[in-house]
């Protein structure tokens, strides 16, 4: 689950993904990272640790930490929470295996749109890309199962 800042967005992603690979009993794991290295080592945004606690998701055992190219042996997928979050991924494929590994969240709940799950680090809206967020998550997991 990637974003920019992996402080505020990816970070709900890997708790909410995190919570329904357990409550599945699904043999995935999961990571976290940012495209830009910003905030490594941070605990993610005070905001969405409320609001994952808010749904029962507790994801304060997670640090912040830049994307970094052996990603693309470590998972099988990829997914970026906006298309420029995406392109910054593409850009640092090696491979059209690697780039196929690439999907923007959103495109789970509604496909070829190409959506994006908003950045809340300056506008807000936690709860809203909380929501979008799992809902998206859903759909991925309904996808791959
Ligand atoms: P995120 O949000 O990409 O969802 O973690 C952001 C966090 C930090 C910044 C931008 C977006 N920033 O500019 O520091």
């Amino acid at each position: 689950m990637v974003c920019l800042g992996n402080i505020c967005r990816s970070p709900l992603a890997e708790g909410i993904l995190r919570q329904k690979i357990e409550e599945k009993g699904l043999s995935w794991s999961v990571d976290s990272a940012g495209t830009s290295g910003w905030h490594n080592g941070e605990l993610p945004d005070s905001r969405s640790i409320d609001v994952a606690r808010l749904h029962s998701v507790d994801i304060t055992d997670q640090r912040s930490r830049k994307f970094v190219v052996s990603d693309f042996e470590e998972f099988d997928l990829i997914v970026a929470m906006d298309s420029s979050n995406y392109s910054n991924i593409i850009q640092m494929a090696k491979s059209e295996d690697e780039k196929s590994k690439v999907k923007l969240l959103l495109n789970f709940s509604n496909p070829g749109e190409n959506q994006a799950v908003p950045d809340p680090y300056y506008s807000g809206g936690f709860e809203y890309v909380y929501t979008l967020i799992e809902t998206a998550i859903d759909d991925m997991i309904e996808y791959y199962q």
